[in-house]
């Protein structure tokens, strides 16, 4: 097959098991136009040899080939994996760098749960890229440059409790931020003229390097990375790099004069604009301008993020890996959807930019996301009405998950149950969190997502505590002698978990191919559903050999998946619940 490219011959779990175990439907595609594709399908099949593995191979529908895996390449299969260091993943060919934009909080304001989704999903795609062999370079693109900083400087100049900011700093500067941006928006009834135009001075004075300004800028974001440092650090989340959008303010420069060059940004009404003309412009910025200097000659969210990617492709990757010479082809944004047409301008200006200067675009999937929403349908606030802060949020999770772990354990020391609490607690928010798919909204609720029965992170965390405690019942020695051992799979339930255990690898490459999550989250589910059937039908401990240390190795390898699929959503496990 000459022009078969790898990436096409597409082999995947069958979907329905009565046709198979696996399935291939590329002869289709490569038949195109030049044969019927069952007819070719006949022709592969008479040449392909994979007796070895395979029972007889079946051709079906159009074209499609189902291949059924014989009981005894599972057991090799399964059997190589037990000597793997992590079983069932292969590395991932070609390997990318690939840089990750997540989280991205805003100075002054207090992580809310808009940006739990961003946080949650960004750092379970850098842990899967990274297990699939790709090197990954996690920036926090921190807002601190923005509009907001103009009125917060009024408001710190006018308003400030200095006690309060002492007690709590951002319901401090958030309080000041809120008293002065009502009387800066002209829709407002309390709007007032004199104020707005000192909160654009004030913004002009800070990027101009005004000294006064600068002090009390680089006060609020020392007082806010504090509180960001809090969260990531209970939510195990790390960065390689934290570059806020002041990191860009002697590079948007560039920017505007290599846009200008080109005749790819105008001046209009005083601002530099891009306008989206192409006939393939997305519709929904199609003849819209994108502003990427305001007419005070302020930078805005456009220019810095412009100025990032370039960044992000010439010189992050040198910065971060110097004896490596990489190439960053791919910047995913995890962003939420409603900053869509934000995120297309940007992307449709930079294909223009790179082009025009003869650099390569690189690849930009906007990892959008849709919004957590309230019991009422509505999205997610507090009883009075205000967004609902994360470090109140994760408190509540570890709060409700202690009360049932001492429930079920009130024998336990404190410290411990609130250990398992902390485990428990966060990885059922994670997990909720990554369980819906990403672009939809989802309702969030505590009891669901704290629920020892169901697809939640608690019940998962439970099949993994309970398959550790059967090595704890059989002797430490167990675990380590069947290593080496010979598999015999004989009951059909041996058979579906083994069959299943092998198919990690490929369910981590469909997440990493389109950044969804939820395809992980719903293969362990029902890793743990086979797990339970097998455990109720083939018993372990009190089995004969072989079948004992079959079952055994059955056990071993489902704790060790679970273990780890657990560890690339970002949550933890315990060995006692
Ligand atoms: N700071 C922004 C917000 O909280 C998110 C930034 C996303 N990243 C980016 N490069 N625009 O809404």
């Amino acid at each position: 097959m000459p022009d078969a490219d790898a990436s096409s011959l597409l082999i995947r779990p069958c979907p329905d098991p009565k046709f198979g175990d696996y399935q291939c439907n590329a002869l289709i595609a490569l038949a195109k136009n030049r044969e019927n594709p069952r007819e070719f399908a006949v022709r592969v099949l008479a040449k392909l040899d994979v007796s070895e593995w395979c029972e007889k191979v079946e051709l079906a529908g159009a074209g499609f080939i189902n291949f059924r895996l014989k009981t005894s390449a599972l057991a090799q299969a399964l059997q190589s994996a037990m000597r793997a260091d992590r079983p069932f993943i292969q590395k991932e060919n070609p390997q990318r760098t690939i840089v990750i934009d997540f989280s991205s909080p805003n100075v002054a304001k207090p992580m809310h749960v808009g940006h739990i989704r961003s946080t949650i999903l960004g750092d379970c795609l850098a842990r899967t890229l990274r297990l699939l062999g790709h090197r990954v370079i996690t920036d926090n693109h921190i807002g601190d440059w923005g509009t907001q900083f103009g009125m917060l400087l009024v408001g710190w100049k006018k308003l400030l409790d200095r006690n309060a900011l002492e007690t709590d700093p951002l319901a401090e500067m958030e309080r000041i931020y809120k008293a002065v941006q009502s009387k800066c928006d002209p829709e407002k009834p309390g709007y007032d003229a004199a104020t707005h135009e000192a909160a654009r001075a004030e913004l002009v004075k800070l990027q101009n390097g005004d000294a006064e300004n600068l002090v009390i800028w680089t006060e609020m974001k020392k007082l806010s990375q504090k509180q960001f440092d809090e969260i990531y650090s209970r939510l195990g989340v790390k960065f390689d790099c934290t570059l806020p959008e002041s990191f860009y303010n002697d590079k948007v420069k560039q920017v505007y004069e290599e846009l200008t060059a080109k005749g790819i940004a105008v001046e209009s009404e005083g601002a530099l604009v891009v306008f989206q003309n192409e006939p393939t412009a997305p519709a929904n910025i199609k003849g819209r301008p994108f502003i990427i200097r305001k007419r005070d000659g302020a930078a805005n969210y456009a220019s810095t993020d412009l100025a990032a990617v370039l960044y992000r492709t010439e010189e992050l990757a040198k910065e971060v890996y110097p004896r490596d010479d990489l190439t960053v082809e791919e910047v995913l944004y995890v962003v939420d959807s409603r900053q869509r047409d934000h995120i297309d301008h940007l992307f449709a200006t930079v294909h223009k930019w790179f082009t025009a200067t003869g650099r390569n675009p690189p690849r930009l999937p906007q990892v959008d996301f849709g919004t957590i929403l309230g019991e009422n349908n509505r999205p997610l606030k507090t009883r009075s009405g205000e967004n609902v802060r994360l470090r109140d949020l994760l408190d509540e999770a570890e709060e409700r998950a202690l009360k049932i772990v001492s429930q079920k354990n009130p024998d336990l020391p404190e410290a411990q149950r609130r250990e398992i609490a902390r485990i428990v607690g966060i990885g059922a928010v994670k997990y909720a969190d990554l369980l819906p798919n990403r672009t939809s909204d989802y309702v969030f609720s505590w009891d669901k997502m704290l629920a020892l029965d169901g697809n939640t992170a608690p019940y998962l965390q439970y099949a993994y505590v309970r398959i550790r405690s059967i090595f704890r019942k059989g002797g430490e020695t167990v675990e380590s002698g069947i290593r080496n051992a010979e598999l015999k799979l004989t009951a059909p339930e041996e058979i579906t978990l083994a069959k299943h255990l092998l198919n990690f690898g490929i369910v981590l490459e469909a997440v990493a191919k389109e950044y969804r999550p939820n395809y992980l989250c719903n293969y362990l589910y029902e890793l743990a559903g086979n797990f339970a059937r097998f455990y109720e039908n083939c018993p372990v401990l009190k089995a004969d050999e072989p079948q004992r240390t079959t079952r055994l190795i059955l056990c071993d390898l489902t704790a060790r998946v679970l273990k780890q699929g657990l560890e690339v959503l970002g949550i933890e496990t315990t060995e006692q619940m």
